[in-house]
């Protein structure tokens, strides 16, 4: 049977009409939310992913201040040019789009981004909030800033009542910035979590065994159906350009077969994450007005 097509296209719109009204409430107020972007070089890639988190912005009313800087920049430009976000008390958020060239340190540069401002969810400050936190509820109740891709999968499970507590989950993939983070918010959604990388043994029986699979792993139709197991919910996180064009981590025609849910690429989990950046942008604001973060 043909699995429910879970359209993250459909519930990011959804998602950003009530938060085109959070903002309005809060320019009411007189807060008025500004994301900073920083783009180093010229990745086609990332000029993509910019450019939608750009639009996104103006359809919300957030006000986007984007700078395209040389890939020659060195580091300490780099990290001058943070500081001198962190301090402007206008810039409600800081995002610079990773990946950014070799010479410089992605570690040192996240460190740099004050964590009140780190709507990326990549500081160590805030990845330690919500590595300790039991409860994923805790972690919305409490407004940490959860990083966008995890969040996005969170809440995409969420709007299609997929049950995640007790589920068994497997996690393909252990990058910073989606396998580590969504093991962890889905652990403390009471899931059994696995995470998977390229030296697990037998990947294929351990993810045949996974209620819900998570691939985000970077290689194109990577995960096949004789891997996933009969009415399983799959979320593919890949973004891989073929001559094809864009596909998943997931061989989606036949993994569909298979499923019961699953994710397309366009149109899954993508436009989820720039959602979730919006919102924790539009928190960001918030708390900076309040003056208590
Ligand atoms: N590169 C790939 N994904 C992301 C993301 O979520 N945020 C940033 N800043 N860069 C990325």
């Amino acid at each position: 049977m043909a699995a429910i097509v879970i359209n993250g296209k459909e519930v990011a719109q959804q998602i950003q009409e009530e938060l085109a009204d959070k903002v309005i409430e809060l320019k009411a107020e007189g807060i008025v939310p500004r994301l900073a972007t920083l783009l180093v070089g010229e990745d086609p890639a990332s000029q993509v992913y910019i450019g939608q988190k750009r639009k996104a912005c103006d359809r919300l009313g957030i006000i986007s201040d984007h700078q395209t800087l040389s890939a020659k920049i060195t580091e300490a430009e780099l990290l001058s040019i943070i500081d001198g976000l962190n301090n402007d008390p206008e810039v409600s958020g800081i995002l610079v789009q990773l990946p950014v060239p070799e010479h410089i340190d992605s570690v040192k540069i996240l460190d740099a981004i004050s964590p009140q401002k780190d709507v990326d969810g990549f500081h160590p400050f805030n990845v330690g909030k919500f590595f300790t936190e039991k409860s994923f509820s805790d972690m919305i109740d409490k407004g940490l800033f959860l990083p966008c891709t995890p969040y996005g999968i969170m809440e995409l499970l969420k709007r299609y009542n997929i049950p995640i507590k007790g589920a068994d989950v497997v996690v393909v993939g252990r990058s910073n910035i989606v396998g580590k983070p969504i093991t962890m918010l889905l652990l403390a959604a009471d899931a059994t979590v696995t995470v998977c990388h390229s030296r697990t043994r037998d990947l294929r029986e351990v993810c045949r065994r996974a209620d819900i699979i998570v691939a985000a792993i970077g290689k194109p139709k990577f995960v096949t159906e004789d891997m996933v197991k009969d009415g399983a919910v799959v979320i593919d996180v890949g973004v891989n350009r073929l001559p094809e064009g864009l596909v998943g981590d997931v061989d989606y025609v036949n993994v569909s077969q298979k499923a019961s849910a699953i994710t397309p690429v366009p149109g899954g989990v993508g436009p989820m994450t720039i959602t979730m950046l919006m919102a924790n942008t539009i928190m960001a604001a918030k708390n900076q007005a309040m003056g208590n973060k």
